[in-house]
């Protein structure tokens, strides 16, 4: 009753941003990402068969709060879901990310948590099951089970049933293509995605039209994709960023998760593109900013992200699946 499992984080392409099922953890709309190689986390559960508490240790420390409580939910849940006698659990979790990537380990770990505590409850390995439990532990982690691009479908049933990662495409149909992370600040996010997302959907006026626009560009992104058209989905990256952005200035209060910074690469890429350089950017609920670009310009846009204090690039490509063993 014990196995490990290793996944990848994921940058979402067309994002994901607003619940309608707070508890399910349920989306508005659906949204299209790349799992990022080479970054991974790995975690191992063993269920010890006697009553207890859930031991639970993250980057080799023992985790406390809302941290350990995320992580005993979706073991609650795997319990519930056999009939076999699985018992407290040990689970060691570590993630591989550079200290200052900035980029949100919470995709990778609840899909290696998903992946390992089904595993060793005994179930087959079911991709969309473990995008279903990974999905309880944080949204985007449904993401994270398969690699390649990955589409959230919306779904529509109450439970949440139709509401899993797909892989559309798998990392080898485009292996050219480049993620680099500008780490341009530090800091740790004032307004965490879950609480900025839901002052969204509560007070912005342009939510409606944010979560219509989504659901549409993802269908208009896949053929893109197909083609490897990087212009063409870099692109509809920006564009779908800018209006996440938009539609969360837009809340009351207001979120602006971009630093003075974040803007000057952002800009930067419009100017290196009418100089022929390949470069689009994209960004989560934070200040630094992922930059989409070709393997033939990766050099010189990790040097301008550099130029613009970029403390750390880090650089990412398309990664695969979520592993056991
Ligand atoms: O799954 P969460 O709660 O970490 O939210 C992710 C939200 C964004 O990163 C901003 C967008 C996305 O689709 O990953």
């Amino acid at each position: 009753m014990k196995a490990t499992a290793t996944a990848h984080p994921n940058i979402a392409l067309v994002k994901y941003w607003g619940k309608r099922d707070e508890r399910l953890i349920l989306p508005h709309q659906s949204s299209l990402s790349v799992t990022l190689g080479p970054l991974s986390v790995t975690t191992t559960v063993e269920f010890l068969g006697g009553d207890g508490h859930d031991e639970v240790t993250i980057n080799g420390k023992v985790a406390a709060g809302s941290e350990r409580a995320r992580v005993v939910e979706l073991l609650g849940l795997v319990r519930s879901q056999t009939k076999r006698r699985l018992g407290r659990a040990k689970m060691v979790s570590k993630g591989d990310f550079p200290a200052a990537a900035g980029l949100a380990s919470s995709a990778a770990a609840f899909a290696a948590l998903a992946v390992a505590a089904r595993t060793a409850a005994g179930f087959a390995r079911d991709t969309q099951a473990e995008s279903i439990l990974a999905r309880r532990g944080s949204g985007s982690a449904s993401r994270s089970v398969q690699g390649g691009f990955v589409r959230w479908n919306r779904g529509t049933r109450a439970d949440g049933r139709d509401s899993f990662g797909e892989q559309l495409f798998a990392a080898s149909h485009w292996p050219e293509l480049r993620l680099l992370v500008g780490m341009v600040s530090r800091e740790e996010k004032e307004v965490k995605s879950r609480d900025g997302m839901r002052t969204t959907v509560e007070t912005s006026p342009y939510y409606p039209a944010w979560a219509k626009d989504a659901e549409a560009e993802v269908a208009n992104l896949i053929p893109f994709i197909r083609r490897r058209d990087l212009e063409a989905v870099g692109a509809i990256a920006e564009k779908n960023a800018w209006r996440m952005h938009s539609t969360a200035f837009a809340a009351d209060p207001p979120l602006c998760y971009l630093k003075p910074a974040t803007l000057a690469v952002i800009q930067t890429c419009a100017e290196l593109r009418k100089k022929g350089v390949g470069v689009w950017f994209t960004l989560d609920a934070g200040p630094n900013p992922v930059l989409l670009t070709s393997k033939t310009d990766e050099a010189k846009v990790a040097k301008v992200l550099q130029q613009h204090g970029a403390r750390e690039v880090v650089r990412c490509r398309p990664g695969g699946d979520a592993e056991v063993g």
